[in-house]
């Protein structure tokens, strides 16, 4: 089950070698320096706008623009959890929302805030048909299910929070609104909830959500998935462009007996390293200032490393073995469970959750097990026979805070 950790660290001493070279030749290190900003722009560009073709799926398929445009007025886009970007509404735009002269309760706000580009992850063809703007067709972005934004206009409308996962969203309650669904099907899309999207669903036909992940602080893991299906970033994004999105182009993978293409035309495979490039560059957020209390977590971090046992697994500097192991489900506190999300995957393994940022997304484990770090360490003190008193459970919380 683990991977050969000699790879890792022959990659690893070749990225520093690689390092210093680009330092040593001097003349260059400016150049470099620009062609890594404009890959990762291009990365960010991906990321928030490109649909890699998927309006195959969401239009020609699924018909999402109809229901758009028929029946999705802003305060109901809002509520099942889409975010709008303020960055992209003008000024007089904003100064009317402001002043409450914008009707949110018609589809046609949608459709236009939609060819403003402002919807965020979603992705839109406006045209005029005889004197009406029409929502011709639609596609969805990565930014979709890993982008939120941080309300500063108001709930749901802000700036961009790349990486971070929409929590809000509620992706089974969208695709239930196709027409195109059988009953059997839109009832297990209407079932999943909030934050929660099986991506394993369209291939095995089991029913299993799990919570959208962050996509920030993956810098050097290199297991990727819950169940660390892929050792890049890359591996995953090209499954989820072509499997789960409908992008066009072509994902196989053997250890699940999956071979998808979609369309003739390669729309996924030379975005993927910009696209890497940019979610390896989101790091974590840091708690906010005065979130917990550093005194007890200094004391909750000494039960972590010590009589609680949980740097045996979380280890590092990002809190986690994944480059040398991964776990049997049994390993895992949010296991059991019906179907096994591991069973289902390429690895039938789960990956130890980088912890970074952990206080940012509530609930918790791949199958939100737990609602709040206390369940967290709570569940950890049942299953693993810790006998941690009412203060070691609150500092290892302050310490979970504090990462
Ligand atoms: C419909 C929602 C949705 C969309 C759209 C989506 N993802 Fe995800 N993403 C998920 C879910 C759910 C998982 C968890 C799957 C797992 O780990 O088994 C996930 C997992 C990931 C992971 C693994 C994170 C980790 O901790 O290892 C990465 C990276 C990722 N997605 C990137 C992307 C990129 C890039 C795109 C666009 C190409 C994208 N996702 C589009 C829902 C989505
Ligand atoms: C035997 C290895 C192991 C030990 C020991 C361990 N963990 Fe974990 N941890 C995991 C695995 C594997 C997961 C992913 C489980 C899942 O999602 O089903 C995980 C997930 C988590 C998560 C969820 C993170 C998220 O974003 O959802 C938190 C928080 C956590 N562990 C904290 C702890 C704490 C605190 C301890 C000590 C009390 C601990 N862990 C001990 C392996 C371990």
């Amino acid at each position: 089950m683990s991977i050969q950790p000699a790879t890792l660290h022959a990659r690893r001493i070749l990225a520093t070698l690689l390092g210093l070279t680009l330092a040593a030749c001097g003349g260059s290190s400016d150049d470099g320096a620009a062609e890594r900003t404009a890959r990762l722009e291009a990365g960010r560009q991906i990321f928030r706008h490109d649909t890699f073709g998927d309006e195959a799926l969401w239009s020609d398929t699924l018909r999402m623009h109809e229901v758009i445009a028929a029946a999705v007025d802003p305060a109901t886009a809002l509520a099942v959890g889409l975010k709008v970007d303020l960055d992209a509404l003008p000024a007089e735009l904003q100064t009317a929302l402001a002043a409450g002269q914008v009707d949110l309760t018609s589809p046609a706000t949608t459709v236009a805030l939609i060819r403003l580009g402002a919807v965020v992850g979603v992705e839109g063809s406006v045209e005029s048909i005889d004197g009406a703007e029409r929502l011709t067709r639609v596609g969805i972005t990565c930014a979709l299910c890993h982008s939120t934004v941080d309300d500063a206009f108001a709930p749901g409308i802000g700036h961009r929070l790349d990486g971070w996962p929409n929590r809000d969203l509620d992706p089974g309650a969208i695709i239930a609104l196709s027409p195109a669904l059988d009953g059997a099907s839109r009832a297990i899309y209407a079932s999943w909830g909030k934050g929660r999207f099986d991506p394993r669903f369209n291939v095995d036909g089991l029913n299993g959500p799990v919570l959208i992940p962050p996509a920030y602080g993956l810098s050097g893991v290199h297991r990727v998935t819950y169940t660390g299906d892929g050792d890049e970033v890359a591996y995953w994004n090209r499954y989820v462009a072509v499997v789960e999105m409908g992008g066009q182009g072509r994902f196989s993978e053997p250890r699940l007996n999956l071979d998808r293409q979609n369309g003739s035309e390669d729309r996924v495979s030379d975005k993927l390293d910009a696209l890497q490039a940019y979610q390896l560059s989101l790091a974590p957020p840091s708690p906010p200032a005065g979130s917990f209390d550093p005194v007890a977590a200094a004391r909750g971090q000494r039960f972590f490393e010590g009589k609680a046992g949980c740097a045996g697994c979380h280890t590092g500097e990002r809190f986690t073995d994944a480059n040398v192991r991964l776990h049997p489900p049994s390993d895992s506190v949010a296991e059991p469970e019906t179907p096994s999300y591991a069973r289902r995957s390429a690895t039938g393994a789960y990956r130890t959750t980088p912890l970074r940022g952990a206080w940012q997304h509530p609930p918790y484990f791949h199958n939100g097990a737990a609602a709040t770090l206390e369940d967290v360490v709570r569940r950890y003190d049942a299953r693993n026979g810790l006998a941690l008193d009412q203060g070691e459970v609150a500092d290892l919380v302050q310490y979970l805070k504090s990462l």
